[in-house]
C-alpha cells in the first residue's frame, strides 16, 4: 500500500452531532469512545446545557446552540441529526447546502414534500447521506436475510415481523410522533424492504385496546399490516406500544424449502426449571439494550463511507420508502380497505 493510500486510510472523519438527546447523546458516545475512525469535533443543541453536558462528559471542546454556527465551518465534513424528526427536513438541507455529508435519524421527515425537498439538495450538493435504520446492521436480521438470499432454502413465500415495545413514551413525545405505524412501525416498514424486497400492497387495521388516552389524537396501540411484495410473497407486521414482557423483537421468513427465524435475545440465558415448569428471562429491556452495537456499527460504517468514499448502506430513497409504507399504511387504516403503494406521493 502506497504511503499516501495508508495515510488516506488512516485519516479520521471530523463530524458533528446536531440535537443532543436520548439518540443523539448514545450517538456521541459511541463516536467518542468506539468510533476510532472518527473525531467528534462539535456538539449542538438548541437546549444548549444538553449539548454542554455531553460536552463535558466526554470532553467535546465545541458547543453551540446555533447549528447554523457549524455550516461555514470547513474543518466539519460529517453531520449526525439527531433532533427532533419536524426538524430533519431543513436541517438535513441546509447541512447539503453547506456541502457536508450527512446521517440523519429515522424517519427522514414526516412530510413527503418535504422528504422530496431535502433529498433533491442531497443531490444537488453530492453529499452523502445515510439514514438511521439501525437495525439492518443487527447480525441477526442480516443472518436471516443471508440464509433466504443464498436460496437455500427456496423460494420466500411470508415473513412476520413482531415488533412490541414494553411500554407507552410520554403523552407528549405521542402526540407528534405521527401516529404508531410513522414512529414505532417505520423500522418494520424498512425491515420487510431489506427482507424481501419492494412492496407493491398493504393493508392495515389498528385499534385502542391498551390506552384510551391515544383516542384523543387519533392513534392506535395495537396494529397489524398485511402486505404484498412485489415478488408474489405475503408478509405481516404485528405492533403493539406494550407488551408487558418486555421488548419483543422477532422475525420468520416461511420458505417452500424451510424457515429462517430471529428470536428474542434474553438478559441472561440461564433457566430454571421446577414443579411448576421453566422460567427464563425477559428480553433485553428497550431498544437501547437491544439495538446497542448496531448504533455503533451504523455509525461506524457511515464514516467508513465518507473516509473511503463510498456509498452508504442505508440511502435517502431507503428512507423515503419506509415513509411512502407508513402513509399507504395510515390511508388503509382510516379507509378500511387495500392500498396499493402506487397510491401514495
Ligand atoms: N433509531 C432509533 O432506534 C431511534 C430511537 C429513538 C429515537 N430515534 C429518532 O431520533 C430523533 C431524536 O429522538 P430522541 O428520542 O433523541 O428525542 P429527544 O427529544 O430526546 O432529542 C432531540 C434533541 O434535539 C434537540 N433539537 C430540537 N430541535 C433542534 C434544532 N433545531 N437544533 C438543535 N437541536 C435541536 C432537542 O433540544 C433535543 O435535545 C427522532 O427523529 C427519533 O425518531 C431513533
Amino acid at each position: 500500500m502506497s504511503i499516501e493510500k495508508e495515510a488516506e486510510m488512516t485519516k479520521k472523519v471530523k463530524i458533528a452531532v446536531i440535537g443532543t438527546g436520548r439518540m443523539g447523546s448514545v450517538h456521541t458516545r459511541n463516536i467518542v469512545r468506539l468510533i476510532p475512525e472518527a473525531d467528534l469535533v462539535a456538539v449542538c443543541d438548541i437546549r444548549l446545557e444538553v449539548a454542554q453536558a455531553v460536552a463535558d462528559e466526554l470532553g467535546i471542546q465545541r458547543v453551540v446552540k446555533d447549528y447554523h454556527d457549524l455550516l461555514d465551518d470547513k474543518n466539519i465534513e460529517a453531520i449526525l441529526i439527531a433532533t427532533s424528526t419536524d426538524t430533519h427536513a431543513f436541517i438535513m438541507k441546509d447541512v447539503a447546502a453547506a456541502g457536508k455529508h450527512i446521517f440523519c435519524e429515522k424517519p427522514l421527515a414526516l412530510e413527503l414534500d418535504k422528504i422530496d425537498e431535502a433529498l433533491a439538495e442531497v443531490e444537488k450538493a453530492g453529499v452523502k447521506l445515510q439514514v438511521g435504520f439501525n437495525r439492518r446492521f443487527d447480525k441477526s436480521y442480516k443472518q436471516v436475510r443471508d440464509i433466504v438470499a443464498s436460496g437455500e432454502i427456496g423460494r420466500p413465500c411470508i415473513l412476520h415481523i413482531v415488533n412490541r415495545d414494553p411500554d407507552f413514551p410520554s403523552m407528549e413525545f405521542l402526540r407528534v410522533s405521527g401516529g404508531m405505524f410513522l414512529d414505532l412501525g417505520i423500522h418494520d416498514l424498512d425491515m420487510v424492504r431489506y427482507q424481501m424486497g419492494d412492496v407493491e400492497e398493504v393493508y392495515a387495521t389498528g385499534a385502542v385496546l391498551l390506552n384510551d388516552e391515544l383516542k384523543e389524537f387519533g392513534d392506535i396501540d395495537t396494529g397489524l399490516i398485511l402486505l404484498k411484495f412485489a415478488n408474489g410473497a405475503m408478509g405481516t407486521i404485528d405492533n403493539s406500544r406494550k407488551a408487558v414482557y418486555g421488548y419483543d423483537q422477532r422475525l420468520e421468513v416461511f420458505c417452500s424449502n424451510g424457515t429462517a427465524m430471529m428470536e428474542n435475545e434474553k438478559e441472561t440465558t440461564a433457566v430454571k426449571g421446577n414443579m411448576n415448569g421453566f422460567t427464563s428471562a425477559k428480553p433485553p429491556y428497550f431498544f437501547m439494550q437491544r439495538y446497542a452495537s448496531c448504533y455503533v456499527e451504523e455509525v461506524r460504517q457511515f464514516v467508513e463511507c465518507v473516509r473511503d468514499d463510498k456509498k452508504t448502506p442505508t440511502t435517502g430513497a431507503d428512507g423515503k420508502a419506509a415513509v411512502v409504507l407508513g402513509y399507504a399504511a395510515l390511508k388503509s387504516l382510516r379507509e378500511n380497505r387495500p392500498v396499493k403503494i402506487s397510491e401514495i406521493g
